[in-house]
């Protein structure tokens, strides 16, 4: 029987990665460049253990029960935000499943099927998902060494007939690129939004993961109320918990949580527990210090093995934080084979095709993401051997 899927159904692609992932979980000694995961030494799993076991004893039931849509850890990331400039109203946090389901939800709150969106390219593929399911059209915007480029955005909005509903972006350690954007950008931007009347999507999973130079200021430290700012505890804590939150304003806020009824109802209460006890006790700093020691060397090391063993005509970011580096390879590599040869080569990447629009990929040179922080050294200078090998088979 055929199935009647719908155009929202229709939009919707696999991307490469999920195929990455499977071919790969079959092939031994295999390492992968490409998901986006923390070094697994940071998670903390014994205290996470014995916080749970706390919960469990002093709640009990209510820990394992429905809980509230807007979820119940407010009062505790008001003092968490607060520690980062960002002054917030109870009311105007929702608790999510997940950073995703931020976007998630601010998407279908402000978008009907024919609205415009304006995003950054390249793009965290599975919120470009989320774009493409849901608007009719995603204005791309690029990105240089300083993140967005604020004059290709104005341009670009400035020449529409119809206002975009938001502009989406990754202002810190950018996921795939690794790029942070410089202050200067950010007030540019901020400024532009604010005249204009057009909401920001701040997506920050990586923001507190700098582990060298200077801290900047947020966008919704610099904008206020035309910034929805969205984070999670994924690549702090960890990633299987699913708590996310989003701060944006009030009557916007409200909205989410109805949508997100429909969702998922509520982020398990246990996980949101955990997250805010992690807080409560003081660990956050404890925890930001063992992943900024652990990933600082793991991204020195793939820099110095990139610059060992790869070719004189590729080169790729540098990242103070996060956990992303974007290679930019000859115009002429054929990515797709480059990914097969590298399989085959036991070692894995995300290439760029994902990170695009199918329609704006040519405009943009071949690329690959590579997640640093996974592995230690040994294997990072192996896996970067293999993918040098894996380049010179396909550019012959
Ligand atoms: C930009 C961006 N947003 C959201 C997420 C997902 O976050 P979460 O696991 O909190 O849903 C990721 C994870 O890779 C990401 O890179």
């Amino acid at each position: 029987m055929e199935i009647p899927f719908s155009e929202m159904a229709r939009r919707a692609r696999q991307t490469e990665i999920i195929k990455i992932l499977a071919k790969s979980s079959k092939i031994p000694d295999f390492i992968s460049f490409a998901i986006g995961i923390p070094a697994p030494e940071t998670v903390p799993v014994e205290t996470l253990k014995k916080i749970a076991n706390e919960i469990l004893e002093k709640e009990g039931l209510r820990a394992l029960q429905y809980s509230d849509t807007k979820g119940n850890i407010q009062a505790i990331l008001v003092d968490f935000l607060e520690k980062d400039n960002i002054r917030a109203k109870e009311e105007e946090i929702v608790i999510t499943t997940g950073a995703i389901q931020g976007t998630f939800l601010a998407t279908l709150a402000l978008c009907d099927p024919d609205d415009i969106i304006v995003s950054e390219f390249p793009v965290y593929p599975i919120n470009l998902q989320t774009f493409r399911m849901n608007v009719r059209e995603i204005i791309p915007v690029s990105m240089d060494s300083e993140g967005m480029i604020v004059d290709e955005l104005v341009e670009k909005v400035n020449s529409l007939s119809k206002k975009p509903k938001f502009i989406y972006t990754i202002p810190d350690f950018q996921n795939p690129s690794g790029i942070t954007m410089s202050l200067e950008r950010r007030k540019k931007l901020v400024e532009f939004a604010q005249e204009k009347g057009i909401f920001i999507l701040e997506d920050t999973p990586y923001r507190y993961m700098r582990y060298e130079g200077e801290r900047l200021p947020s966008l919704k430290e610099l904008g206020g109320d035309i910034v929805i700012h969205i984070n999670g505890f994924s690549k702090t804590i960890s990633t299987g918990l699913r708590v996310g939150y989003v701060v944006a304003p009030r009557e916007l806020a409200e909205k989410m949580v109805s949508i997100k009824q429909g969702a998922d109802f509520s982020t398990p209460l246990l996980n949101q527990l955990m997250v805010s006890y992690f807080l409560e006790k003081g660990l956050w700093e404890e925890q930001m210090e063992r992943i900024r020691s652990i990933h600082t060397s793991r991204l020195h090391a793939v820099l110095k093995a990139l610059k060992e063993h790869f070719p004189e005509n590729v080169t790729w970011t540098e990242p103070r934080g996060g956990t992303f580096i974007w290679v930019t390879l000859p115009p002429k590599t054929d990515i797709k084979e480059l990914l097969d040869r590298a399989l085959e080569n036991r070692v894995g990447f995300v290439p760029s095709s994902d990170f695009y629009l199918p329609e704006i990929e040519k405009d943009y040179p071949p690329a690959m993401r590579l997640n640093f922080p996974y592995y230690g050294e040994e294997k990072i200078d192996e896996g970067i051997k293999r993918l040098a090998k894996a380049l010179r088979e396909t550019l012959g």
